[in-house]
């Protein structure tokens, strides 16, 4: 292609670029320089643009579609944050969040619609924050309230969905959609009777009954709600569809199962076995995944089971594990190079039962001699996760 000039660039040392641009390497460099944008010759190449969000008003871009591997979206070439620096905004959108699945529950059991507009704004708050550093709201929804599980779910959901949709490389506006439908998909539970919802055990299968109409309530509320998308619909309405048709509430199978309910009856099972209940301490991510995989092709799409633990890794931010050398370690970041080699925060000796001095590990360093043995359940050790967490983590 040859661009003729630069039209977006965040560095504040404006790049002057005019010339042939020969090979992928070239426009590499261009990224790296804070390039997001150029304004192309069609006359003597190709259109291609770096990004067609364009805020400047090019629209040279968008007259001939640019090939996607080179074309970055605001938030994808927006700034990236650390893990510290990302924690105290998930916190905030993470409580934020649950306060409206509270509002919304009050609001339908009072006969009121949902406004839409709402989780659509929490939905883009989730997926900025995934894109800014998907490790802060991930380890936000693993580090759970036993007694919160209704709020927390479809919050959990959201943010698991956006981050498997990001892995995935699905367009924004999907995304969006995937992320908004997940925080809305069991709005429907707040019909089920308060003795069958919250029952601390296993419900009888008059209760399963009931239990199950959650789904159909979910898409009636929604079909109701002004404004909600298709695709948003559909993930709401299909999440307990299974492949083999064992699934309700309509029995579908296989391709009559969208993508996007698909990747939803993953998410939503895994975060329900990996929650605590009141009456259950939940599994471990491990566990959880092995579960998934166990219950595909059945249940679930193994190419997409597979994928959803390539996105959040089998040792995902928030999870406690035991290391080699016996101590216990919050997982903090997820290594994408590395599934099993994430970064960690050492601060209990798992033998000798005792708190030690946190230390942050990189367990891809070569000079680290540990690694992580299992992933363990917190309840088995006594140990509170979240309020070390709130101590340790959240206050650094
Ligand atoms: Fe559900």
């Amino acid at each position: 292609m040859f661009i003729v000039k630069i039209a977006q660039q965040q560095n504040a040392a404006a790049l002057q670029v005019q010339g042939q641009v020969k090979d992928s390497a070239q426009i590499d460099l261009l990224k790296r320089k804070g390039v997001t944008a150029v304004v192309i010759d069609p006359a003597k190449q190709q259109v291609v643009a770096l990004d067609i969000a364009d805020s400047n008003g090019f629209t040279h871009a968008s007259a001939v579609p640019a090939p996607p591997a080179v074309t970055l979206s605001a938030r994808q070439s927006g700034k990236k944050t650390s893990m510290t620096q990302e924690l105290a905004k998930a916190e905030k959108l993470y409580a934020e969040a649950k306060n409206l699945q509270k509002r919304a529950f009050r609001d339908i059991s009072n006969g009121k619609t949902i406004d839409v507009a709402d989780f659509r704004n929490c939905a883009d708050g989730i997926i900025d924050s995934v894109f800014r550093n998907q490790d802060a709201l991930l380890c936000m929804s693993r580090i759970r309230d036993k007694d919160a599980y209704l709020l927390e779910h479809s919050v959990n959901v959201s943010i698991l969905m956006s981050i498997f949709a990001k892995f995935l490389n699905m367009e924004e506006s999907v995304i969006e959609q995937l992320a908004t439908g997940a925080l809305l998909h069991d709005i429907g539970k707040i019909q089920v009777p308060d003795a069958v919802l919250n029952k601390p055990g296993r419900l009888t299968e008059d209760e399963f009954v009931q239990m199950r109409k959650h789904v159909e309530y979910s898409r009636d509320i929604l079909q109701q709600t002004e404004g909600i998308s298709d695709i948003s619909l559909d993930v709401a309405a299909n999440h307990h569809e299974r492949l083999d048709g064992k699934g309700y509430p309509a029995g579908l199978t296989g391709e009559q199962i969208s993508l996007y309910s698909r990747m939803i009856a993953i998410v939503d099972s895994y975060d329900a076995i990996t929650a605590q209940r009141v009456y259950k301490s939940g599994q471990t991510s491990v566990k959880a995944l092995k579960i998934l995989l166990a219950d595909s092709p059945h249940h679930f799409d193994p190419v997409l089971v597979k994928q959803f633990i390539s996105a959040i890794g089998m040792y995902p931010p928030g999870t406690l594990v035991k290391l080699d050398s016996e101590k216990l370690a919050l997982v903090l970041e997820h290594n994408p190079a590395s599934l099993t080699c994430p970064i960690v925060k050492v601060f209990y000796h798992g033998s000798k039962r005792h708190y030690l001095t946190p230390v942050t590990l990189d367990l891809t360093n070569a000079r680290c001699n540990d690694a992580i043995n299992t992933a363990v359940d917190a309840l088995e050790y006594k140990i509170d996760l979240k309020k070390f967490f709130n101590q340790f983590i959240m206050k650094v």
